[in-house]
């Protein structure tokens, strides 16, 4: 059975005091509300990691990720976090390729594909993110042009490593702007994704694969969009930052 897991990119927000207590309150909810089978995953700005990690603890079900990593692996890179640092300290996963990243960063696909194999070169679990801009989905292109964003950066891949990534399909129109896909169109893509997948490498891959849908999630459209076939959890933005939203997104299975 695939995980389902709900994801919180805080992106570039909270102060050390504001992180703390949001994590608190997460880590607090999700012991006592008894959350059994969703794993959360925390990415906060890096240096909230260390200290999140420490106040997440031992709790099962709650794990750290990171919203970016540097595609090599140590050196003279200013500024640059590489997965290596990042899996000394507990991470478990890294978003790469959000479509943040790959337009104000300019990460294309190649470049992203080195990311994806440092990421799972030192224990990562890479969270990829694709997804289509408002101007390809009115031209009806979407399916071709995010499937093609997987054969780019993921379809190198052995069998193995590509059974540790996790999909996050996010429309770019949806991206921040409360204009949420719809249950339908999120699933019409999740589908189109896992025959991908699976056209690569066979169903029973496929099938493992946890897709999950990012864009304007919130408590109120979550149990819609999770109760696709192929909708395994969400990569949330805005709702992650509250956490009694989170904790209802995450509760929305
Ligand atoms: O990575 C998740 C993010 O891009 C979605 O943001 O604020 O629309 O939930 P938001």
């Amino acid at each position: 059975m695939r995980k389902k897991i709900v994801a919180g990119n805080w992106k570039m927000n909270m102060t050390f005091e504001e992180g703390q207590i949001l994590t608190s309150e997460i880590v607090n909810m999700y012991k006592d509300e008894n959350i059994k089978d969703v794993v959360a995953i925390l990415n906060p700005p890096f240096p909230h990691i260390f200290p999140v990690k420490k106040l997440v603890g031992d709790v099962a079900g709650v794990k750290i990720g990171a919203q970016n990593c540097s595609d090599k692996e140590s050196g003279a890179f200013t500024g640059e976090v590489s997965a290596k640092i990042l899996a000394s300290f507990g991470v478990e996963y890294v978003i790469i390729g959000h479509s943040e990243r790959r337009e104000y960063f300019h990460e294309g696909n190649e470049l992203l594909a080195v990311k994806v194999k440092e990421a799972l070169a030192h224990g990562l679990k890479p969270i990829f993110c694709c997804g289509e801009s408002l101007d390809i989905r009115t031209a009806g292109t979407h399916e071709p042009n995010v499937k093609f964003q997987l054969t780019e950066s993921l379809f190198d891949l052995s069998p193995e490593d590509f059974s540790k990534v996790v999909i996050a399909y996010e429309p770019i129109w949806a991206i921040g702007t409360g204009k949420t896909a719809t249950a339908e169109q999120a699933q019409e893509m999740h589908a189109a994704l896992r025959r991908h997948i699976a056209s690569k490498y066979g169903k029973d891959i496929a099938a493992e694969t946890s897709i999950l849908y990012g864009g304007s999630c919130n408590p109120k459209n979550a149990q819609e969009i999770f109760s696709k076939e192929d909708v395994d959890g969400g990569l949330i933005g805005g709702a992650s930052l509250k956490s009694r939203d989170f904790m209802d997104i995450i509760k929305s299975f």
